[in-house]
């Protein structure tokens, strides 16, 4: 089965073509710098870069690809959740082309689509030498953590295409928590891969946070505190931020704090749940202390770990084509042809 797989929910314009479960191609046109201007994404702004850049990326992936529109089996795009006008443009362009082509239209959800993305691998692992692939094979029920900039979630998934979200942030998600600590230290955003780099060489205990709702008999997460906290800090030494080693040692300590409660919350419920697997995707699992902290925590535990890998953490239309094949090869009802967006559409 050929797919072209649409993704325009927030600031990522992607196009994928998969074929039975390999991805062909994934062409990706992040506006991160664009946005970085404003210190966070502008739907209006997204908008028109999704306009502008959506069919020629679309031709990128036809031509990597080696493959024409008329050979499609089937297209799909992100139906929610996302930015309404953002979802717009991948979603109904796919809908058009489908209608065009006389082929089935899949409307997915963005964050069950995170659930299977650590199950595509290249490299060692892909069945075709250089090709991403789905390798199903080796599903295992787990728990997923999804951490993003908008979202953080604990999934229990049971068996493929069937889920239960466990948890969720009650305010701000983990990325969020970077980006504004990190735009308080007065670091560029997306201050997540800034702060990523600095806590590199500096020192995890030099600055003590708190570790929000950890000890709470839940899988939410709560990430404001942690930010306000962090604010009050540079508000009662403001001279730390002029030397370069107190800024390090700080970007170390608050990464601890969320990598603590990320790490402990997820192994926590994977316990309870009685998986032994867990997963993890989102842009935030870029995170060199989050991956190498998880395999640490899944490896004392007897934990099996797979983490999307980096280029499939941030959103991508690879792992959209991926489930649509799913969804298609399972028979999961079609959205209608009048089916609209669904900017707010909870993973539940
Ligand atoms: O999944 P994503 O690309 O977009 C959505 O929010 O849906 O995630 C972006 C988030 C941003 O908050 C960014 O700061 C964070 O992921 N991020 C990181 C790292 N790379 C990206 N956070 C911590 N460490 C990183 N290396
Ligand atoms: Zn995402």
């Amino acid at each position: 089965m050929l797919l072209l797989a649409l993704e325009t929910s927030c600031d990522e314009t992607s196009a994928a073509v998969v074929r039975d479960g390999k991805v062909l191609s994934n062409i990706v046109s992040s506006q991160i710098k664009l946005h970085a201007e404003y210190g966070g994404v502008v739907p209006e702004l997204a908008a028109r870069e999704h306009l502008k850049n959506l069919l020629p990326v679309a031709q990128a992936a036809f031509s990597e690809a080696g493959i024409s529109a008329p050979q499609l089996d089937a297209v799909a795009a992100t139906q929610g959740p996302g930015l309404g006008i953002a979802l717009l443009i991948g979603f109904k362009a796919a809908q058009s082309a489908a209608f065009a082509l006389n082929r089935p239209f899949i409307g997915i959800n963005h964050h069950e689509a995170h659930l299977y993305s650590p199950w595509i691998a290249s490299g060692r692992d892909a069945s075709v030498a250089g090709l991403p692939s789905a390798d199903f094979s080796a599903f295992q029920p787990n728990v997923s953590l999804i951490v993003s900039g908008g979202h953080t979630m604990l999934v229990l998934v049971e068996s493929e295409l069937k889920h239960r979200v466990l948890g969720g942030t009650i305010d701000d998600a983990a990325g969020e928590c970077f980006d504004k600590t990190g735009k308080l230290m007065g670091l560029a955003y997306p201050a997540g891969p800034v702060i990523d780099r600095l806590a590199e060489q500096g020192n995890p205990k030099a600055y003590d946070f708190p570790r929000p709702l950890l000890h709470d008999a839940n899988d939410d997460f709560s990430f404001s505190g942690l930010k306000t906290s962090v604010r009050y800090f540079i508000r009662d030494h403001p001279a730390l931020l002029d030397d370069p080693q107190k800024n390090r040692d700080l970007c170390a300590s608050v990464q601890a704090a969320i990598v603590e409660v990320l790490v402990k919350k997820t192994i926590r419920a994977a316990k309870r749940e009685g998986v032994r697997c867990i997963t993890a995707s989102g842009g935030v699992t870029c995170n060199r202390t989050l991956r190498n902290e998880l395999a640490l925590a899944c490896k004392k535990n007897g934990f099996t770990l797979r983490l999307a890998e980096k280029s499939l953490c941030t959103d991508n239309a690879a792992m959209i084509g991926i489930l649509a094949e799913r969804k298609l090869l399972a028979h999961a009802p079609l959205p209608a042809l009048d089916a609209e967006i669904k900017p707010g559409w909870a993973l539940v």
